[in-house]
């Protein structure tokens, strides 16, 4: 517990520091001025806590006298609980009253006599050191509440996530199999449009040696029916058919290799292959927003949950998105690099500010307005690469110039 005594007087000084070391007070700490106080008592800088635990004011000093030192002090939300006891020789109730306005506690009468100064010290202190063991208890309780919070708010994100990926391979599988006689159906369809054109084309030879009375009616039934477009244009739906259950198909394809919901293990698992169907998942999000450039090193193999990193690429991506205002470009790097893999990916969009770069992985940080973005992303992304898997993830970035997000997998861990 430290004493501050602010008085202009040397002589004050001596004989506090006699009476007060006598009575086992070491750390003690003097000013000859207000603004010598308040230098010492780190007023202006930034520090969390009060520099002294109770402070000792003359009244009656040059320049700044105590009571607006006190006053001042006061405002400190710092010193709000650390108790001044004036020194006056002054005992006139205008004088004591402007002290306690000012935020004083006590007050003692020059000359000082050791008896009631240390009286006074004692029980300010013994007040002072429950309060600082209260604020300590609120601190860590409020700690504990804040990290319960944030654990809370990512296992429900989490969670959310997972049963979202669990849907979506749900929804997958009851797709595929529909999917699956749909393409083997336009195959059938397309052989059956290949026959009837044969068939078509052997009617109109047959027909070219007939009457010509039946060839006009025939010219008209086929003109009435459309067949010449018709046969035309059946190879062109077809295939464009075709083409689309196919995307379907690797749409699904690419969920289910997502969600990954088989495999809440780890396993070992091609890193280029998650980019890749994360990148079909976010698709929508990018289209518009970005060129994507992907620069992939030899397929390689980490021991992972695939599922989980997704996840964590998904996030970065779509972060990526957001931070491009209308058109950019994002690259995609893998290399491996002695046993880790690292995975870069950047944007060309407005860059973080460097006093908010420390702060982005916090959960709840965000500079998303309120429904777009719950500043869960990276944090979720920081457990899941540093604590889940053994990596590291770092960022870079100039404002106005992009961001660089950094994954440095190990290979190998079993
Ligand atoms: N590529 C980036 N460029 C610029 N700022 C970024 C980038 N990535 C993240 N940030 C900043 O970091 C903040 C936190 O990102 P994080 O992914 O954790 O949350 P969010 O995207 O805001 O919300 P959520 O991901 O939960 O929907 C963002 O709000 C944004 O300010
Ligand atoms: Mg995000």
């Amino acid at each position: 517990m430290r004493i501050l005594v602010v008085d202009d007087s040397v002589h004050v000084h001596h004989q506090l520091r006699v009476f007060l070391t006598a009575d086992g007070h070491e750390d003690l700490a003097f000013a000859f001025s207000a603004r010598e106080a308040f230098e010492l008592l780190g007023l202006d800088d930034d520090t969390p806590s009060p520099a002294a635990d109770l402070v000792l004011m003359d009244i009656e000093m040059g320049e700044m006298g105590g009571i607006e030192a006190t006053r001042r002090l006061k405002a400190d939300p710092r010193y709000q609980d650390v108790p001044i006891i004036m020194i006056t020789a002054d005992t006139s109730s205008e004088s004591l009253q402007a002290s306690f306005e000012a935020g004083a506690v006590d007050y003692i009468i020059k000359p000082i006599r050791k008896i009631e100064l240390l009286a006074r010290v004692r029980s300010f202190l013994r007040l002072r050191e429950e309060v600082v063991t209260r604020i300590k208890r609120n601190d860590e309780v409020q700690r504990t509440y804040e990290d319960l919070k944030r654990v809370q708010a990512q296992l429900l994100q989490q969670d959310k996530m997972a049963s979202i990926g669990q849907l979506a391979a749900g929804v997958a599988h009851e797709i595929n199999n529909p999917m699956g006689f749909i393409i083997s159906n336009l195959g059938s369809l397309g052989k059956y449009v290949e026959k009837l054109a044969a068939y078509l084309d052997a009617d109109e030879k047959l027909l070219a040696g007939c009457d010509p009375a039946i060839r006009k009616i025939a010219a008209q039934e086929r003109q009435k029916h459309k067949v010449d477009y018709i046969r035309k244009d059946m190879p062109n739906l077809i295939a464009e058919t075709s083409e689309g259950a196919q995307r379907v198909r690797q749409i699904v394809q690419d969920l289910k290799s997502f969600s990954r919901v088989d495999g809440t293990e780890f396993v070992h698992a091609d890193i280029n292959e998650g980019l890749d169907s994360t990148l079909s998942i976010a698709w929508n999000e990018l289209k518009y927003k970005a060129t994507v450039t992907k620069d992939y090193g030899q397929a390689p193999q980490v021991w992972c949950n695939p599922g989980q990193l997704n996840q964590v690429f998904l996030n970065i991506l779509v972060n990526a998105a957001h931070a491009i205002v209308d058109h950019g470009e994002i690259r995609i790097k893998t290399r491996e690099e002695g046993d880790s893999v690292r995975i870069a990916i950047s944007d060309t969009g407005g860059g973080i500010p460097p006093e908010n770069v420390k702060r982005i992985f916090d959960p709840f940080f965000t500079t998303k307005e309120v429904g777009k973005g719950t500043g869960l992303g990276l944090s979720i992304a920081y457990d899941i690469v540093v604590n889940k898997h053994g990596g590291r993830i770092d960022v870079t970035s100039e404002v106005g110039e992009g961001t660089t997000f950094s994954i440095m997998l190990p290979m190998k861990r079993e």
